[in-house]
């Protein structure tokens, strides 16, 4: 008989407990135990590979085929999508698609499903949010032709699904979304641990036991993580996130973990009246609508293999000494606060009274380093009501002694800013040859690229 035993598993970060706290040691977070039975019979059992009957014995990883040229892939013939997907779909291998509500998951699935589709795939699509009237109204949006092979689930049922799953055997299979599936005999509720964990891993297995590509829609939480724990993103191979506001047309589509990519890429795109669009060469994105302005600085960014042009901006205003606000959107928090310290100690600028904003137009995150000077010379050109001139932008890092820091693969940057024309940009000293009609500013400290700003 199958052995049954109670844990407590964290609903933030997947830690797993004997008993119940009201505080996980793992991570801090409070009242995020949550009750998992797990059966520890059905783990062994589990199928590996499709080949559950038979035993398996470790082989020489020599005598393993493959040709070396990795695996094969199915594109969905949307090329921003597939370039985060590292060249498309691997037959047998699953993917959790994250983000905010509204965002664009489900377009971008269903336009996906079409495409596959046309090209010969057959595609199961199951909507366990939207009835499928709904999914064939957002279909007509899309102003796409109904494909012979793109079938429609209307269910929540995981025994079900896979059912279907087994009878369509399609080589793509899209779950909108994994919160609302459920496996019947499990007590917990759907969206529950339990459940997501449950329902996941069945799902990866019917992937893997019959190649077919399994795409996940995962909700976020209030706080930006994949709501479940992290644990959904251990279970499959690769985990891509939505970036960018819902009420701004563009939409970055980002790289989390790819088992099966070399780097973790970026695709954008931009939500249209008919579905959403690729920007396939970024050009000026980011930068579109930019003007020169105080406050407001562009900076050459790397995103897996792209370079991207991103506006910077800050806004500082008086605020109450000892109570001044320091809020980012897109940006890193810490980051900002190191950087205000430096404009202090060794810019000279008097910040401590001063509320300071900072944004990223658009949306997108940044964590690179290399927007510190951007940001940095944002921060003063507002304080001091200067702009940079026209046709300039900034890159390098700043370090805690004020001085100026180069950016990797400079040259990728500058060829960028160059094609988007921009002539100036300020950076830290780099035996980098600039692009034609580009003029390098080199600096060394946060002074003279202050001095440099004009
Ligand atoms: P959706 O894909 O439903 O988001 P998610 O599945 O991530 O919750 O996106 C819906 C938003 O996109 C909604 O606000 C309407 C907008 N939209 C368009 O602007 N154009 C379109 O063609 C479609 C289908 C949606
Ligand atoms: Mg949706």
């Amino acid at each position: 008989m199958a052995k049954r035993t109670v844990q407590f598993i964290c609903r933030s970060c997947g830690a797993v407990q004997a008993r119940w706290m009201g505080k996980c040691p793992e991570c801090g977070a409070w009242d995020a135990l949550e009750e998992y039975v797990a059966d520890k019979s059905a783990a062994l059992d589990a199928p590996r590979g499709g080949a559950a009957a038979e035993p398996v014995e470790a082989v020489k990883l020599r005598e393993i085929d493959g040709d070396g040229a990795g695996p094969t892939r199915v594109a969905t013939g949307i090329g921003e999508f597939d370039r985060v997907l590292g060249g498309g779909l691997v037959p047998g291998s699953a993917v959790l698609v994250g983000g905010d509500p509204g965002i664009g998951k489900s377009t971008l699935l269903l336009q996906a499903a079409h495409r596959l589709a046309h090209a010969g795939q057959r595609v199961l699509y199951v909507t366990s949010e939207e009835s499928a009237q709904q999914l064939r109204l957002r279909a007509q949006r899309l102003a796409e032709n109904p494909p012979d092979d793109l079938y429609i689930l209307a269910d929540t049922n995981l025994a079900r699904i896979l059912e279907q799953a087994r009878k369509l055997q399609p080589t793509v299979c899209v779950i909108d979304s994994i919160q609302m599936i459920y496996k019947g005999d499990l007590a917990a509720s759907p969206g529950s641990v339990t459940q997501l964990r449950a329902c996941c891993m069945e799902l990866v297995y019917h992937a893997k036991a019959h190649a077919a590509a399994m795409l996940m829609v995962g909700h976020v939480t209030k706080q930006g993580a994949l709501a479940g724990p992290r644990l959904l993103e251990h279970m499959v191979d690769a985990v891509l996130y939505f970036e960018g506001d819902r009420y701004h047309a563009h939409r970055i589509v980002r790289g989390i973990k790819n088992r099966f990519g070399a780097t973790l890429e970026v695709g954008l795109f931009e939500m249209t009246g008919a579905g959403l669009q690729e920007v396939a060469d970024g050009a000026g994105l980011l930068a579109a609508e930019y003007e020169s302005r105080p406050g407001s600085v562009v900076c050459p960014i790397l995103s897996g293999s792209r370079c991207l042009l991103l506006e910077v901006q800050a806004l500082t205003a008086t605020g109450f000494l000892g109570s001044v606000k320091r809020k980012v959107s897109g940006l890193d928090a810490s980051r900002l606060a190191m950087l205000i310290a430096v404009l202090e100690k060794r810019g000279g600028l008097r910040l401590a009274d001063q509320d300071v904003f900072a944004s990223s137009v658009g949306g997108m995150k940044v964590a690179e380093p290399a927007a510190d000077l951007a940001l940095a010379l944002a921060i003063a050109g507002a304080h001091y009501n200067r702009s940079v001139e026209p046709g300039v932008a900034a890159v390098g890092e700043i370090g805690l002694g004020g001085e100026v820091r180069r950016a990797q693969q400079l040259d990728q940057r500058l060829s960028e800013a160059a094609r988007l024309g921009f002539n100036r940009v300020i950076c830290a000293n780099d035996p980098a040859k600039p692009p034609k009609n580009m003029q390098l500013i080199q600096v060394r400290t946060l002074d003279q690229a202050l001095q440099a700003m004009g």
